[in-house]
């Protein structure tokens, strides 16, 4: 073996998240999807990842935070090579060069044919040995362990932070799917407006996110009254800094609305099934996947309103990092994937 060892790379490229799996190691790295620019030229990088927003208003020169990814397509190909390159040998640290390994990227459902070239063309020039792109959802069910190579359909629902993808998988591809440009990030978002509106409070995406992942629930009960915390920010009247009490049940009522629209597109998806798939799923259930499915009590209130079986791997926000990685590290598996139309050599 020469200086660098060589193996398989798997990454999740997600609009909220850059997620990046390593043969033999497992998931090493996580960060969000940003690269921080100067305002005046843009091709000039200062910053990928969780720098990149940690350096946010703190440089010197005036500069922009750009998240390439955006809804889970590709907006910049050079930023997007960047952030993938960037990140890809950070995780690869000293002992290992991208020149040496094998990549695979994942790729989302819902992207166009432009926005799949210039996937394709951001993920050729990071220089890996070989790339390939994976469908994301089959990714995610490789890495959650779904049994897919089955000649019967397997329901899994992908739920990103801007997109979310009900697929029905078997004999190694997609057979049915359906993917919708909205995701946990409408539930921020939601959790903003309800405290505007309701506690005359302001508060930013961030403080959202992190009211949404520690209080926030999918299915109610009497005790969220209980769960409370003091929150800061800017009062919506004067301007100025001010602190409300939030309880769990005020979030609760914020995300209600996205998430009972989110299961009625699931609850459409399903219905629009071939009979003969949905015998299938019925008595297996489906399988939950993606960083909006560890919201507590989701996997319960779906099961309830669909009336099926809900399931969710350990980690489902790391499964299309972990998939696309065994892609990565299996030529065999690749090739299987790759007969179906869901995994493309670029
Ligand atoms: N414990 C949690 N509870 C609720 N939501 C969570 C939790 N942890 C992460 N999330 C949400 O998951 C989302 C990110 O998920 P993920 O990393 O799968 O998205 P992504 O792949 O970057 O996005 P996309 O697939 O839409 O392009 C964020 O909106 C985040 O707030
Ligand atoms: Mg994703």
């Amino acid at each position: 073996m020469g200086v660098f060892s060589t193996g398989g790379v798997g990454i999740d490229l997600g609009s909220a998240n850059v997620t990046i799996c390593l043969e033999n190691e497992g998931i090493v790295l996580r960060e969000p999807s940003y690269v921080l620019t100067l305002r005046d030229d843009i091709d000039e990088i200062i910053a990928v990842g969780r720098d990149a927003r940690q350096m946010l208003g703190r440089t010197p020169r005036d500069c922009t935070l750009i998240s390439p990814v955006m809804d889970g397509a590709v907006g910049n190909i050079e930023l997007t090579t960047a952030l993938l390159k960037r990140l890809a040998e950070k995780a690869l640290g000293k002992r290992r060069a991208l020149e040496k390994n094998r990549l695979v990227v994942s790729m989302s459902q819902g992207a166009t044919r432009v926005e799949r070239a210039a996937l394709e063309e951001a993920v050729r020039t990071t220089g890996a040995r070989r790339a390939a792109l994976i469908r994301t959802s089959v990714a995610a069910a490789l890495g959650a362990g779904i049994p897919i190579e089955e000649p019967r359909g397997s329901m899994l629902i992908l739920i990103g932070g801007s997109t979310t993808e009900v697929c029905i998988m078997s004999m190694n591809g997609v057979v049915a799917a359906r993917a919708m440009r909205t995701g946990s990030l409408a539930l921020d978002e939601a959790i903003m407006r309800y405290i505007r509106r309701e506690k005359k409070l302001i508060i930013g995406q961030r403080t959202a996110e992190d009211l949404k992942i520690d209080l926030g629930t999918a299915v109610s009960n009497p005790n969220l009254s209980r769960d409370k915390v003091a929150l800061r920010g800017r009062d919506a009247i004067s301007g100025k800094p001010a602190t409300v009490e939030i309880t769990a049940e005020d979030i609760h009522k914020a995300i209600m609305p996205p998430l009972e629209m989110l299961v009625e597109n699931i609850r459409d998806a399903f219905e629009n099934i071939p009979p003969e798939l949905a015998e299938d799923i019925l008595p297996q259930g489906i399988y939950l996947s993606g960083g909006g499915a560890q919201l507590e009590g989701l996997s319960d209130r779906l099961g309830e309103m669909l009336k099926l079986n809900v399931m969710v791997h350990e980690n489902p926000q790391d499964d299309v990092a972990l998939g696309a990685c065994l892609a990565a590290s299996n030529d065999r598996l690749a090739q299987k994937i790759s007969l179906s139309g869901c995994l493309i050599e670029v």
